[in-house]
């Protein structure tokens, strides 16, 4: 499983990138309206060079397939990176399949059941975020979406991929990866929440202390 970055953040995403473990980043209009930067494009820009050898998902906003169209041939001038971001409704998958046919990769989202996820792999998405969190939200299972998903579109042979969305603890993302989830786009701050653990810290401290004992203060 791949894991992305949900945020439109530039100082998350520049430290997010210097882990090492990160392939790709979301965006979209809530991430980049908290950002709060106004130049959608620049940030878009900025993102894809801290990014270069990821996808980079820039969403829609307009309401017609014939408008989306053009928005994500615009988005993809931006950079070579870019992904088209789409809502899934009936505009939206007009569009993606229309994005498709003319190479233009794309990102489904707002997806929150496996009807869905049919309707958007067959469209030619790229991408399809389905959302876990927000079902959690309203007692749902989100992860049984994904678990489907991946089932049917490995059983049917699609090239879409599976994208774990709407992350909101690190459960979800271990939960993601056990169900076959192809990408994770998660928040920063729960990456940083992955690579804690208590016993982890407290070994350290431990070892530390063991060879000082032997050896004296540790000087690098
Ligand atoms: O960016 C798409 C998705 O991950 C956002 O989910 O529920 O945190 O707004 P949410």
């Amino acid at each position: 499983m791949k894991l992305f970055v949900d945020t439109a953040d530039l100082n998350e995403i520049r430290e997010a990138a210097s882990l090492g473990v990160i392939s790709g980043v979301t965006t979209n209009p809530t991430l980049l309206a908290k950002n709060g930067s106004g130049d959608v494009k620049s940030t878009i820009q900025e993102i894809c060079r801290l990014v270069p050898n990821g996808p980079v998902s820039m969403e829609c906003v307009t309401e017609t397939a014939e408008e989306m169209l053009a928005e994500g041939r615009e988005f993809v001038k931006w950079a070579d990176n870019v992904y088209v971001k789409v809502p899934f409704n009936v505009e939206g998958m007009k569009a993606v399949r229309a994005m498709t046919n003319e190479g233009i990769r794309t990102n489904v989202t707002l997806v929150f059941s496996t009807n869905q996820v049919l309707l958007a792999a067959a469209a030619g998405a790229t991408f399809i975020s389905s959302f876990v969190g927000r079902l959690d939200d309203i007692g749902f299972d989100g992860l049984q979406v994904i678990q489907e998903a991946v089932e049917l579109i490995e059983l049917h042979e699609f090239d879409s991929q599976i994208l774990a969305a709407s992350i909101r603890h690190p459960l979800h993302v271990t939960q993601a990866a056990a169900a076959g989830a192809h990408i994770s786009t998660i928040p920063f701050k729960v990456i940083k929440q992955m690579y804690n653990h208590p016993l982890t810290d407290k070994g350290i401290a431990a070892f530390k202390a063991d060879w000082e004992k032997l050896n004296g203060p540790v000087s690098v």
